[in-house]
């Protein structure tokens, strides 16, 4: 009998380091924190966590900008404390995944610092992508790239001789330098990372921005059509999602495969063909990527169902699970996504939001029949911090309080990913509610209403959304239908799906359609919300029933 890896049907939940929880009461969420709050993970009952960034960071982007990729930020802990997490993780069945940052470095980091002073033509340059600029005297950047969070995808150095010199290559903060990836010691060095960090016991990788680490050579600018930001629409674009960055993860799958139990590798990879994704999972390739099409995916039956085949098909043709995801701490979270009239417009940033009408109680309806249909799809899903809870973005932060660097490189006009990370409430009723035990505050201040969405508030209500999660994974871990597999539609009328998962289980959602009559001869298994007397599935709620076939 083969035995289904565990990957394959992975609920994993991703802890924001920053914001989970703060064990030395110093405002910043840390390792000591995350430790002593274990245990509620093993309550809820998830697979694995994903870690987000730990390293020594100047914190220009939240960690994403590493300035040593072998040790930790002394803000989250020490490399004893890691240790001691992963013991404890494994010890209550849970596995870890950690972030681990290819497409750039910090500023700070050794690399970088040499490069710069090393000057034009060095082989410390040739780790990065620095060129000269266009026109008279170079003044103008090199090609017409952007970066993600606003202006130009260039910053220019002064060389030695304190003259204006080369530009160097940033897709992020002028703080997180492009690496070039055409050079073999950059190469070499990622592989001896991902070696440190799984002979530490680390179970395995989620890849930042997957898709950017090839560049088109002679960087040319981008054309006209194909200026969107993030995504890799259409396949050609100069440095999303190009062909040569599947090689490099052969390799990395080839280095989890030495390890007696396989590491395993997810990739953050914002590519907009179900296709294109599936070409990162293809066998000898990473075990698993986000499938960011389902989070941008209106609440609507027509798209939700186009999606969720879509990806079916194009994973089943190279062998991979799919892996669902509705929240992460880069985009707004979905309660608020879904508290707004949902017209199929993109809604994962905050100025795609704000100053539409919400209707929060609406919202949280919608978001649990979402995680019930997530949760009920073949493959794997992530929950991000807090979605259990059914935290809402918060959207009038102080501006003051911002620090997402697309706050200031968008002139203050996007806010940026700050409302989705505003530390977990954990008890009491008032901030910080347990985040940190210590007079700092919270590094975002947090409402002052939560107190109803705290873990201690919900842990014992039988219709808290906590209580939903908890409820749905303990089906799912015990129902052998669930995880990994495949699916089959039934009838539905319009504005509803409806799907059997063999043996017996039946996902019944009614997105926006007139209550709908469960079959006679079916038991309900859990529901995102009350059903009527006469059993009828009202709009915006899911349900899980035992059927016979
Ligand atoms: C994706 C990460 O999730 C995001 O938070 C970060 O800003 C960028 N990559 C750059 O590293």
């Amino acid at each position: 009998m083969s035995i289904t890896p565990w990957w394959r049907s992975a609920v994993v939940y991703e802890a924001y380091i920053r914001s989970f929880a703060d064990g030395n009461g110093d405002g910043l969420g840390d390792i000591p924190g995350l430790r002593s709050r274990l245990p509620y993970l093993a309550d809820v009952g998830v697979d694995a966590i994903w870690i987000t960034p730990w390293y020594p960071s100047p914190m220009a982007d939240a960690g994403y900008d590493v300035a040593d990729y072998r040790s930790i930020d002394p803000r989250f802990g020490t490399l004893a404390e890691a240790r001691a997490l992963l013991t404890d993780a494994h010890d209550l069945g849970i596995r870890v995944l950690l972030d681990i940052v290819p497409n750039h470095t910090s500023d700070q980091h050794p690399w970088f610092v040499a490069a710069v002073r090393a000057g034009r033509g060095s082989p410390e340059r040739a780790r990065y992508l620095f060129r000269e600029g266009r026109g008279r005297g170079g003044s103008r950047p090199p090609n017409n790239w952007v970066s993600v969070f606003g202006g130009s995808a260039w910053t220019r150095v002064r060389e030695r001789d304190g003259k204006p010199g080369e530009w160097y290559l940033h897709l992020f903060a002028p703080e997180q330098p492009d690496l070039d990836w055409s050079q073999p010691d950059v190469r070499t060095d990622f592989e001896t990372t991902l070696r440190f960090w799984f002979d530490l016991g680390l179970d395995g990788f989620r890849i930042d921005v997957a898709h950017s680490l090839i560049k088109a050579g002679g960087l040319p600018d981008i054309p006209a059509d194909m200026q969107d930001g993030v995504s890799g629409r259409p396949a050609g674009h100069p440095h999303w999602d190009r062909d040569e960055v599947h090689d490099l993860y052969r390799r990395w799958r080839s280095i989890g495969n030495s390890y007696d139990e396989p590491r395993i590798f997810v990739a953050e990879a914002w590519v907009d063909e179900p296709e294109r994704l599936a070409r990162y999972v293809r066998r000898d390739e990473l075990h698993t990527a986000f499938n960011f099409e389902f989070l941008q995916t209106a609440w609507l039956a027509p798209p939700l169902r186009n999606t969720i085949e879509r990806t079916l098909t194009e994973h089943a043709r190279v062998g991979a699970p799919p892996t669902w995801v509705l929240s992460n701490h880069d985009v707004v979270r979905s309660v608020s996504r879904y508290a707004r009239e949902q017209t199929g417009d993109r809604m994962i940033f905050l100025e795609n939001l704000l100053g539409k009408p919400a209707d929060a109680t609406l919202g949280l309806r919608r978001a649990r029949a979402a995680a019930l249909l997530m949760l009920a799809l073949p493959g794997g899903a992530y929950i991000y911090q807090g979605e259990e809870l059914g935290l809402q973005e918060v959207e009038d932060l102080p501006t003051e309080a911002l620090t997402d660097p697309t706050w200031e490189r968008s002139g203050r006009t996007r806010r940026g990913r700050d409302g989705c990370r505003v530390p977990l409430p954990w008890d009491g009723d008032r901030p910080p509610y347990g985040f940190g035990a210590g007079p700092g505050h919270p590094w975002l201040p947090q409402p002052d209403t939560w107190a109803e969405h705290t873990v201690a508030a919900q842990r014992d209500q039988p219709d808290s959304t906590l209580s939903l999660y908890r409820e749905a994974l303990r089906i799912r871990h015990l129902h052998p239908a669930l995880g990994d597999g495949s699916l089959r539609w039934l009838p539905a009328p319009d504005g509803a799906l409806a799907f059997a998962r063999e043996p017996r289980f039946r996902c019944y959602v009614n997105v926006s359609a007139a209550p709908l009559a469960l079959p006679v001869k079916s038991t309900v298994l859990l529901a995102s919300g009350p059903l009527d007397a006469a059993r009828m599935l009202p709009p915006d709620t899911a349900v899980w029933v035992d059927q016979a076939a």
